[in-house]
């Protein structure tokens, strides 16, 4: 993610700048910082830690220019700090720059760069983009642009400014999102519009591939050879707050949209181009560990933890070793037992939370190798683990996790792949369908968000129901858990997930006429079992909304309505099955009137026990 702001103008511009910055904070908020230019002069202030942090260094200082850019920052490459802070700068101090993307080939870049002389301050990939521009300089900001447009690969949002061109800022965007706001005797550029909805409602899309140069006067664009592009103005009628979601009405409806290109970010780069294997070379973890691990606890609270369910049944069908998933509040105040090769696994979307953080802590204490599994660069987890597996969800705003979970599981999948392929649990043949199937995900995971019209409806139902029960064998009862605790946390219907078979042991006396069930039934090999267990409950007089794959219409024989899922492997089928139950509980909670993103009672990040 990160934001960024650029702003050339008469106002003041570092007021702007940051005023913008805090409209984008949803983009990252792990540092901020701020370049402006002044006759000549650029001076550049940035602090780690939430824009507040540079608001206040900023406040003791007396800062005017005609230009300025900022940034805030969701840290991919190098810890939050001030170091790793944007904008960054070449040697000479002569250009500052902000970005948003990753530069895939910085490290041939770095080391090119080092051999010439060059001397960097950050572990940002960012930072080679300046020195970049530094070396290849000739006086003619425009056409060095081009050049290094070039030389760097990957996904990128730049804003440059330069002490010898005062009176223009220059843009350029390939796979990150970028737009032009167009105003008087003033001009805007930012990663999403909220940003400088202030100031105007006219822009410019900037489409991959494109660059602009922006003067006080106007706005120029080309394509990244130098052609001029003519674009049309767009005009924007959302009004500022919804305009922040990207126009969706809460954070989490977004973030639950968000989820095709969450798990395509997370996949990227991770597959080998002809499937052959799983590419996690960020771990340490050798191939002789793997090996030798013989068992592995998971260790996770809430969502994290019902991501560790699906993580057991995955690891345990392929790789073949046992799994222990823990809560992480009960497990610290345990006496776990190891084995001689235990492998502990922890999974925290925040990397933060309080009783995942003293488990893991505690278990390193006493010498056993702890891998994490974070949505976080640079949170706690991620710094005190062996091994961090990186889930590039995004910063995830919505205090109901979605993004995240979905995420998780494609962690553990490409993990579990990995060890079970490792260890020969399972040949090539089986890799290869496997990884297929993970890279077909993020289209599929596409197809299912258009159940959301038919979730709406469902959800209705829940204006008055005080309570519900999701039920499913296997892997859909592990997901039936993920779903009543969403429905819970913002609905605040109570709601609980039975183990489909275990219902006639106790709970099916709690079903009477009308009750609300939901019925997954996403596994094959265990289908007809289950719907053994909906006639029961219909028996009984619930309302069952069954879900199921495209093409399964038995289903329609025993249930009320039915959610069609994309087909899929059966053990990839989680992730598209708990698309669905996000959608129920985001517009239960509508119906009901609460106040989605911010649920009662609840923080995004649980850093107390
Ligand atoms: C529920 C939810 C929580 C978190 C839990 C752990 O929607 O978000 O249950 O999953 O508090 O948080 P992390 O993953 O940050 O450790």
């Amino acid at each position: 993610m990160c934001g960024i702001v650029g702003y050339i103008g008469a106002r003041n511009v570092k007021d702007v700048v940051v005023g913008g910055l805090a409209k984008l904070e949803y983009r990252g908020y792990d540092s901020a910082g701020i370049a402006v230019i002044d006759e000549g002069n650029i001076q550049v202030v940035k602090s780690v830690g939430r824009l507040a942090n540079l608001e206040d260094k900023l406040a003791s200082m007396q800062i005017a220019g005609q230009a300025a850019i900022g940034h805030t920052r969701w840290a991919t490459h190098g810890k939050p700090s001030d170091e790793n802070a944007h904008p960054h700068q070449d040697c000479s101090g002569r250009f500052a720059i902000v970005h948003n993307g990753i530069v895939e080939n910085y490290l041939s870049l770095r080391e090119e760069l080092i051999a010439a002389g060059h001397q960097f301050n950050s572990e940002t990939d960012t930072e080679v983009v300046a020195h970049l521009i530094e070396e290849l300089y000739n006086g003619d900001l425009f056409q060095t642009m081009i050049e290094v447009g070039k030389r760097i690969r990957g996904a990128y949002a730049l804003v440059v400014l330069a002490k010898d061109h005062p009176d223009e800022i220059i843009a350029m965007r390939k796979a990150s999102p970028m737009i032009i706001g167009l105003g008087e005797n003033e001009n805007f550029v930012a990663s999403d519009i909220p940003a400088i909805l202030e100031y105007t409602r006219d822009i410019y899309v900037m489409e991959d591939g494109e660059m602009a140069v922006l003067t006080a006067a106007g706005v120029e664009c080309f394509t990244m050879d130098g052609e001029p592009v003519h674009k049309e103005v767009y005009k924007v009628t959302w009004d500022a707050v919804s305009a922040e979601r990207g126009g969706y009405p809460h954070f989490m409806l977004k973030e639950i949209h968000e989820q095709p290109k969450a798990v395509r970010d997370t996949l990227r780069g991770r597959i080998a181009e002809d499937f052959s294997r799983v590419q996690l070379d960020e771990l340490n973890l050798d191939d002789a560990f793997m090996k030798a691990v013989d068992r592995i606890h998971i260790i996770a609270c809430g969502t994290s933890w019902h991501a560790g369910l699906v993580g057991k049944a995955v690891i345990e069908s392929y790789a073949r070793i046992p799994v222990d998933v823990e809560i992480a509040s009960e497990y610290r105040y345990r006496r776990p037992l190891f084995t001689p090769n235990t492998l502990v696994i922890v999974i925290s979307q925040s990397g933060e939370t309080a009783d995942t953080l003293a488990a893991l802590r505690e278990v390193k204490r006493q010498g056993r190798r702890v891998l994490a599994i974070t949505n976080v660069v640079g949170s706690s987890a991620e710094r005190e683990a062996d091994d961090v597996i990186i889930t590039w969800a995004g910063p995830e705003i919505a205090v109901a996790s979605t993004k995240a979970y979905t995420t998780q599981l494609i962690a553990l999948y490409l993990l579990g792949i990995k060890m079970a392929h490792v260890r020969g649990e399972i040949g090539d043949d089986k890799v290869r369908e496997l990884l297929k199937g993970l890279e077909d995900l993020p289209q599929a995971t596409e197809q299912v968000l258009d159940t959301a019209p038919q979730l709406e409806r469902f959800a209705q139902r829940y204006v008055d129901t005080m309570d519900t029960f999701f039920i499913g064998r296997s892997l859909d009862y592990s997901v039936a858990m993920e779903g009543a605790l969403k429905l819970k946390e913002i609905s605040y219907i109570h709601a609980e997930a039975y183990a489909a078979g275990e219902l006639k042991h106790g709970t099916l006396a709690l079903i009477t006429e009308g009750v609300p069930v939901i019925a997954l039934a996403t596994q094959p090999d265990l289908y007809e079992k289950t719907v053994s267990n909906i006639v029961e409950v219909k028996a009984r007089g619930a309302f069952v909304l069954g879900m199921t794959w495209i093409g399964n219409e038995d289903l329609e024989k025993t249930v009320d309505e039915v959610i069609y899922l994309p087909k899929t492997l059966p053990e990839l089928a989680p992730i598209l099955a708990v698309i669905p139950l996000q959608l129920l509980a985001y517009y239960a909670a509508v119906a009901r009137g609460n106040d989605v993103d911010k649920p009662r009672n609840l923080a995004k990040s649980v850093t107390v026990e």
